[in-house]
């Protein structure tokens, strides 16, 4: 077994072993870390770690690759659970348009927004889809993301989402992490169903999520459930038609409003509700009576300069919370998981810890995917970023902006960007 070793290790940080539930409560600020680390990965996998004084000359001589991390972190690989990735462009203009005033949702009500990338879209070849969204993979893995949820939702026709569908397909066949797909067909009205949305939820549920299930395009099935996109109702018959194919659910809520989203979230099981800006006692209590994951999203909040969730209140109350980018053109349009946590530290008061542990083994746990990244224990999928020195992991979120990494491991190899 060709074996590669990290050594000189400042800290080793998640060194938590197997985890069978979501960290919450106050378990999220237990994040165990082994200071003076080596690691040891063959295969794709971790085989082994320890402590210093505990690597043998033998084995740091028989390796068949090491890696002198200087003194630097080295921490399980971001689990970001909430991404667009796939879009055909950029939506400053709209950027433009809030500097002198408008509002996310006056820009989208007078056809801006998700329509006008989903207008975009349409037009754009499938491989040039692919080609675009392969470099943001490989954008984000260089800043650290070692498994991602990639969204539908620019599409809104049959046709259109299932290219998309198709684009996240090709993208789970050569990327090096892995990748949950999620059918958003119920992203916003299209145009021309703007008179009666309900004739749109039925194309949803009667035409677009059968063929998706049939080809085997979707892991997950979202709603954006908030004022001026889909109703409670609608988002009702939606899930319920994804679960009757088998499809779980996760979906957008409680970003505009109190939309009822998170309710219905936790009424059909979905495996998450995100965003949740708008969280109150009535929205905490369906929480707390679920398995649902609240997966917050603060870049979206900064970009849109909208109230941040209520991460504290939702921690406090002993619920888990993830953390995620939500990397798209129009609300967040970057996938820097240390932004991220700096942002969650800073304007939602979560602690280094709670929001180390939100944005690896609870965003894992939010895409279903705890049994093969999202923390250091043997077995698991080598995927890993060793930092820059620096004196503690308290530095991440303190040092916003950056993204303090030296060399990022996927399946236990130096990745290469593109
Ligand atoms: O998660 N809120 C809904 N959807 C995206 C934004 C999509 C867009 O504006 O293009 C989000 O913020
Ligand atoms: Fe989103």
């Amino acid at each position: 077994m060709e074996e590669t070793i990290i050594y000189n290790i400042g800290q080793l940080l998640g060194t938590s072993g197997t985890i069978s539930k979501p960290l919450k409560g106050t378990d999220l600020q237990d994040l165990p870390y082994l200071k003076d680390a080596w690691i040891a990965m063959a295969d794709g996998k971790i085989i082994a770690f320890g402590t210093e004084k505990e690597l043998s000359k033998e084995r740091l001589n028989k390796a068949f690759k090491v890696i002198d991390a200087r003194g630097g972190l080295v921490a399980p690989a971001w689990c970001d659970s909430h991404t667009h990735l796939v879009f055909a462009r950029s939506r400053e203009e709209e950027f433009v348009m809030r500097i002198k005033g408008k509002s996310y949702e006056e820009i989208a009500a007078a056809g801006g927004g998700i329509l006008n990338s989903a207008n975009v879209l349409r037009n754009t070849p499938e491989e040039e889809l692919i080609e675009s969204a392969y470099k943001r993979l490989h954008e984000i893995i260089s800043m650290g993301t070692g498994a991602v949820e990639i969204k539908s939702g620019y599409g809104l026709s049959t046709e259109s989402e299932l290219k998309m569908l198709r684009v996240i397909r090709a993208l789970k066949e050569k990327s090096p992490i892995p990748i949950k797909s999620t059918f958003l067909g119920a992203h916003a009205v299209p145009h021309a169903y703007k008179s009666d949305p309900d004739k749109y939820v039925d194309l949803i549920i009667n035409e677009m999520l059968p063929k998706v299930v049939d080809q085997g395009l979707a892991d997950y099935i979202d709603v954006f459930c908030d004022r001026g996109f889909f109703t409670p109702e609608q988002t009702d018959r939606i899930l319920e038609a994804g679960a009757k194919f088998g499809l779980k659910s996760k979906i957008h809520a409680n970003e505009l409003d109190y939309s009822g989203g998170i309710q219905i979230g936790v009424k059909h099981k979905a495996i998450s509700v995100d965003h949740l800006e708008f969280t109150g006692e009535a929205e905490i209590s369906a929480l707390l009576s679920g398995e649902t994951m609240p997966t917050l999203l603060p870049q979206t909040a900064f970009f849109l300069n909208i109230e941040y969730p209520p991460a504290r209140k939702i921690i406090d109350a002993g619920l888990p919370v993830a953390l995620a980018s939500d990397y798209n053109p129009g609300s967040s349009p970057s996938g820097n998981m240390f932004f991220t946590i700096a942002l969650a530290c800073i304007h939602m008061k979560m602690l280094p810890e709670e929001a180390i542990n939100a944005a690896t083994i609870n965003g894992a746990f939010a895409m279903e995917l705890e049994n093969e990244v999202g923390n250091i224990a043997v077995g698991k999928r080598a995927n890993l970023w060793i930092s820059e020195p620096v004196s503690s992991y308290n530095f991440l979120p303190y040092a916003f902006g950056r993204a303090p990494i030296k060399t990022t491991i996927i399946n236990g190899r130096v990745h290469q960007n593109i």
